[in-house]
């Protein structure tokens, strides 16, 4: 079977005769239309052989050669479309990357959940407050946080608005990365004080200083700085939540013969939003992208099986990235019928650690948060559970952030439920600040060191 023929029966529009989670209901027809096609007569956001370029480097991971790390916020907001922003989340991700780069000794395949993730599921389609019910918010994509009916309402305009600043943070991004982006290899750039106050420094610092001699033999025996010697590839992700806006963005590009989602290089579906029978799985399953999948506790591994076989009919290598949030309660009974009914399936997928979604609490004050130790707990486990299966993890997912924010408990200078009300910035999930994120780097570096 050809691909034309496998997708003779798919079109960009075919999730409409889907029941579809998770979509939003605009009051007005006509604006919703002039947002949309305004938005199908852009530019693209990012091209069709970028997207090639990382599903190659994707079927990498899966066969062990590179290592993949994607992060960024739960929940971009437009107003984080400024330079200083942008610059911070950039750096870190760059920073974990180099550190992950030295632990596992394999290249990184860098995806920021960012210039566009700005759509999001909630659990209820509205709120309730003082007796007043509104719609919930959805992300900036879709409406405001305030709690007044303007506010909440769907408003098409954002949708372009997104766009917009998906694209400005993108170009900015881009420029960035070729301009040379100062050396992220230079450790001498990073903020590394919080190591003093780690149970074990000893244990940082020498994976530090066994950065800084790689970087030093690597620069002299070129005879040029790494920083000088290549811009790093990286790329973009989101949650392809918003069918109408996914498939405005989704074009058959000239000189191809696939469909292809350019709004972003990964989109991946949701926990909430993965029903077999969906309009989620229908629209992914046409488009030439990697695609994620997210998958929590209760996930049946015939039904992963099954998903598998609906949206990667070939077995395109680098194809699915399995993103896989249980919580460390859980990931020990949950994962390894997967990765079992996967290997016995002869599928060989990336397999992705959420360690994020299935830790999520709220504190007896009614704060969401996340404590830095389940967060190692679950990502220790999935290496555990997929060196016994004989399987590997191929890559880890953050929510994390490039400030110093305080929304996750634990970590070096163990923050407390009481310091999180000192700096919570985020609207919807917890994310790891700088030090943090950078910190859960160093301790994923020396556990995949020892294993080498
Ligand atoms: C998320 O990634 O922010 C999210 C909502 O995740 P999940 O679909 O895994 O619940
Ligand atoms: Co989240």
């Amino acid at each position: 079977m050809n691909k034309q023929n496998a997708l003779s029966d798919w079109s960009p529009d075919s999730w409409r005769s889907k029941p579809a989670e998770q979509q939003v209901e605009y009051d007005d027809d006509a604006e919703l239309h002039a947002a949309l096609d305004q938005i199908r007569v852009f530019p693209p956001i990012v091209t069709s052989w970028e997207v090639e370029r990382l599903k190659s480097q994707l079927a990498e991971v899966a066969r062990g050669e590179r290592f993949l790390l994607q992060g960024g916020d739960c929940s971009e907001r437009f107003s984080d479309c400024q330079s200083r922003l942008v610059d911070a989340k950039l750096k870190i991700l760059l920073t974990m990357s180099a550190v992950l780069m030295y632990g596992g000794g394999k290249q990184v395949v860098r995806v920021g959940r960012i210039a566009g993730q700005y759509a999001k599921p909630r659990s209820s389609p509205t709120e309730t407050r003082d007796g007043q019910t509104l719609c919930s918010f959805r992300g900036d994509l879709i409406n405001r946080t305030e709690f007044t009916p303007e506010a909440r309402r769907p408003d098409p305009r954002r949708l372009v608005e997104g766009y917009s600043r998906a694209s400005l943070t993108l170009n900015f991004i881009r420029s960035l990365l070729s301009g040379g982006f100062g050396d992220i290899h230079n450790t001498d750039a990073w903020d590394l004080s919080f190591i003093e106050h780690a149970d074990q420094p000893q244990e940082y610092e020498r994976i530090i200083d066994g950065i800084r001699s790689a970087v030093r033999f690597l620069d002299a025996s070129v005879g040029r700085t790494l920083g000088e010697l290549r811009s790093p590839d990286f790329f973009t992700s989101h949650e392809g939540l918003h069918l109408e806006f996914e498939q405005a963005c989704t074009e058959l590009p000239p000189l191809r013969d696939r469909w292809y989602d350019l709004s972003c290089h990964l989109p991946w579906i949701g926990n909430r939003t993965r029903d077999p029978g969906g309009a989620h799985i229908e629209f992914f399953r046409g488009i030439a992208n990697p695609v994620g999948i997210k998958l929590g506790p209760g996930m049946d591994p015939q039904e992963l099986v099954a998903l598998m076989d609906r949206l990667d009919p070939e077995r395109e290598p680098g194809k699915l990235v399995l993103i896989v949030r249980m919580g460390a309660d859980r990931v020990a009974d949950g994962l390894p019928p997967l990765v079992d009914a996967v290997m016995r399936a002869d599928r060989t997928p990336v397999w992705c650690s959420d360690p994020m979604h299935g830790n999520t609490y709220a504190t007896a004050d009614g704060v969401k948060t996340r404590h830095f130790d389940a967060i190692l707990r679950e990502l220790e486990q999935t290496f555990e559970i997929h060196a016994d299966c004989g399987s590997h993890l191929g890559g880890v997912h953050f929510e994390m952030t490039g400030q110093d924010v305080t929304e996750v408990v634990g970590g070096a200078r163990g923050l407390s439920e009481k310091d999180l009300h000192r700096c919570y910035d985020s609207d919807v999930d917890p994310r790891l600040n700088y030090e943090q994120a950078l910190e859960m780097s160093l301790l994923i570096a020396h556990r995949m060191r020892s294993e080498r």
